[in-house]
């Protein structure tokens, strides 16, 4: 909800590399940043670097938010220049956020158990919906999918937060799209999956979208694309959609980043 944004320096409370690849940030931040909901993001002013500073901010995900605590982290995956300079910032030191914004996820009290499936930087998004779920009495499934086992992140929020894991690795062989249809296709005949959510991976929302319309389930995805204001100002994030027969350009930033995962198109 772009209405509620604010820019707000936030004092860094942790910076910790979690494997070779991703990093986590906790960050002290007041109202509204500490009541950002899970799919909602938030365009970082990364730090300069000896390797330069960005132009852009960078839009990340929630990956907690606790007002109780007056506290947001973050979960990433070291990729550029933006990210590196994230993941050089030291407690104490001051970090630029703005947000929260767009969309996030959507919960329909009506449902017993959902099921969540991502991969990669994908699962910091996802992990807070395995919590909001579980708060709200869901059952909560999640295929969680990465390279290889060391480089999985946020399983650890999820068995925290009471969710049924499965993880899936490209070096076992268990994480490609007719496996993870197996999987899944187990849960939908088992009863277990009133709803479908992902974000990561466009094979897997390939999957995703292909249930979800088989089987007449509620899909939602998460969309990653680059953005510039993060606002709905640029319409640098423009992606297609088929609703209703037609396809229509959404902005992720401002309608999204969560969407139905059935119009969703590559
Ligand atoms: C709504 C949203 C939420 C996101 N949440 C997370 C998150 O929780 N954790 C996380 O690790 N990443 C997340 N991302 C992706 C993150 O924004 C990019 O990894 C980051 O902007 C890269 O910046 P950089 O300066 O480090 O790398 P750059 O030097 O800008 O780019 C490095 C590589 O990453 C690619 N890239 C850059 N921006 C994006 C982008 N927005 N989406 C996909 N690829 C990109 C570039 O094409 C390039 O290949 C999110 C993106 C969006 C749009
Ligand atoms: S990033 Fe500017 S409109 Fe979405």
């Amino acid at each position: 909800m772009t209405g509620a944004a604010t820019v707000q320096q936030t004092e860094v409370l942790e910076s910790t590399a979690l494997n070779a690849e991703y990093h986590r940030l906790r960050v002290r931040a007041a109202a509204p940043a500490a009541t950002a909901r899970p799919g909602q993001f938030f365009q970082l002013l990364c730090p300069a670097s000896p390797a330069g500073t960005p132009f852009l901010r960078r839009p990340m995900s929630v990956f907690g938010a606790d007002p109780a605590a007056g506290e947001v982290s973050f979960l990433f995956k070291v990729t550029g220049l933006g990210t590196r300079g994230l993941a050089g910032l030291r407690a104490g030191e001051t970090l630029d956020l703005l947000g929260p914004l767009g969309n996030g996820f959507t919960l329909d009290p009506a449902w017993r158990h959902i099921v969540a499936l991502g991969r990669g930087a994908g699962l910091a998004t996802l992990a807070p919906l395995g919590a909001a779920a579980r708060g709200a009495g869901m059952g909560v499934s999640a295929i969680l999918s990465a390279r290889r086992p060391t480089l999985m992140v946020a399983d650890d929020a999820f068995r925290a937060a009471g969710a049924e894991v499965t993880l899936v690795t490209d070096a076992e062989g268990t994480s490609g799209p007719a496996h993870v249809e197996r999987l899944l296709r187990g849960l939908i005949a088992a009863g277990r999956c009133d709803a479908l959510f992902t974000c990561g991976s466009a094979r897997l929302l390939e999957v995703v979208r292909r249930l979800a319309q088989g089987f007449g389930i509620p899909a939602q995805v998460a969309l990653e694309q680059q953005m510039a204001c993060g606002l709905g100002m640029c319409f640098c994030c423009v992606r297609a959609f088929r609703v209703d027969g037609q396809v229509l350009h959404r902005r992720v930033c401002y309608d999204g980043p969560v969407f139905d995962a059935r119009e969703a198109l590559e």
